[in-house]
């Protein structure tokens, strides 16, 4: 593996997250103001070609899976063709993207034509007008329609990405379980995390502890699987069920230490962790025309630079409100 993409704690980041654009057709609450985030000049956003050109040395170099994330992915023009040049990469075993699901019903034939491979939605409740109030738009029916779509299209299982908020939707676990009872579903809860602006609150937050004893009081048969290698999820399964229940638990019990994850903003920066606010600049090497190997050893050194785990979060929990270190909502999807 590749001694660029591998830190000094010997982690080997091999999976790669391509933020395509900054913008979202929605509004949630925990994710961005009401207003929206302020934009970068479309000046400054990586093209398609650089985006491949940085694809392709990745891959070259041991990434083999890139997830296409945002703002919401869906809502570039030319995410297709993304996808379809992404797909001629050799080396790249899983093509992801995480979506808001609004325009996924659409486009889901073509991305799956393309060589799109998995796919993760996010939905955090089951109730249309709950709905428009977290999100603050309108689009409840077209995210079902787009998981129903994911499951008719062979993907499996199809994530459902759930963030838990105490007194918004912590009402709802049993109901997400109980739909996994028939469709392949992985749905995922995830502790909310602080963001930019986002009004994050200590009370706000669910532990995976406590969702995991909802779930078993009504469930207690609930079944732990195995893990898998640099997940960020913790899955368990209703036996007899079809799909399967997991948690995000970037609060409680981060997973730094199998973290295998880079990202690319898409403005073109590199940030070796989602909560570090250190970022280099890979647009600004390629204007210039840096070399392969150029932009390899400025790679190798933010790597090099990573590090062993996000201690401000753990600090934070300890002692609640004070001073809260959050990421930046100028990228808020990590
Ligand atoms: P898979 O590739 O299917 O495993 O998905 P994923 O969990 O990596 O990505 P997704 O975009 O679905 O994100 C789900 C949740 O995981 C979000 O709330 C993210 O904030 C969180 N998450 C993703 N990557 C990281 C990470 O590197 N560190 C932490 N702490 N959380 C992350
Ligand atoms: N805490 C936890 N998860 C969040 N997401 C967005 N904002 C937060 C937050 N504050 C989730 C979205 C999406 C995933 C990539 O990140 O729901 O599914
Ligand atoms: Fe858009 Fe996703 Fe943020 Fe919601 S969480 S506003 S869907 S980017």
């Amino acid at each position: 593996f590749s001694a660029f993409l591998t830190d000094s704690f010997g982690r080997q980041h091999s999976y790669l997250r391509i933020s395509l654009t900054e913008k979202c057709n929605l509004r949630c609450q925990y994710c961005m103001p009401e207003e929206g985030v302020p934009l970068t000049p479309k000046a400054d956003l990586l093209t398609t070609e650089e985006i491949l050109t940085l694809a392709r040395l990745f891959v070259k170099e041991g990434v083999d899976k890139i997830r296409l994330t945002g703002g919401e992915p869906l809502i570039r023009p030319d995410v297709v063709d993304i996808v379809a040049q992404l797909h001629r990469l050799e080396g790249l075993r899983t093509i992801g993207i995480t979506t808001n699901g609004i325009n996924l019903a659409r486009l889901l034939p073509q991305l799956q034509k393309a060589g799109l491979s998995a796919i993760n939605i996010s939905l955090d409740t089951l109730v249309p007008a709950k709905f428009e109030f977290i999100v603050r738009r309108k689009g409840f029916h077209k995210v079902m329609e787009g998981i129903h779509k994911a499951i008719e299209l062979g993907y499996s299982p199809v994530k459902v990405n759930c963030v838990v908020m105490r007194g918004l939707n912590e009402d709802e676990l049993l109901d997400f379980v109980a739909l996994t009872e028939g469709l392949p579903l992985d749905v995922r809860f995830i502790e909310y995390m602080p963001f930019d602006g986002n009004k994050w609150n200590f009370k706000k937050m669910v532990s995976y502890k406590e969702m995991l004893d909802t779930l078993r009081q009504q469930w207690p048969e609930l079944e732990k699987l195995p893990e898998e290698e640099s997940s960020t999820a913790k899955a368990f399964k209703v036996p007899g069920f079809r799909g399967q229940v997991s948690f995000i638990t970037s609060m409680s019990e981060h997973f730094c230490g199998t973290c295998n994850r880079l990202r690319i903003t898409a403005d073109g920066n590199l940030k070796v962790c989602l909560f570090g606010n250190s970022e280099v600049s890979l647009r600004d090497h390629l204007r210039v025309g840096a070399s392969e190997e150029e932009l390899l050893q400025i790679i190798g050194a933010a790597v090099g630079r990573k590090k062993r785990q996000h201690a401000e979060l753990l600090l934070m929990l300890q002692d609640s409100p004070p001073a809260i270190p959050s990421i930046s909502s100028q990228d808020p999807f990590r």
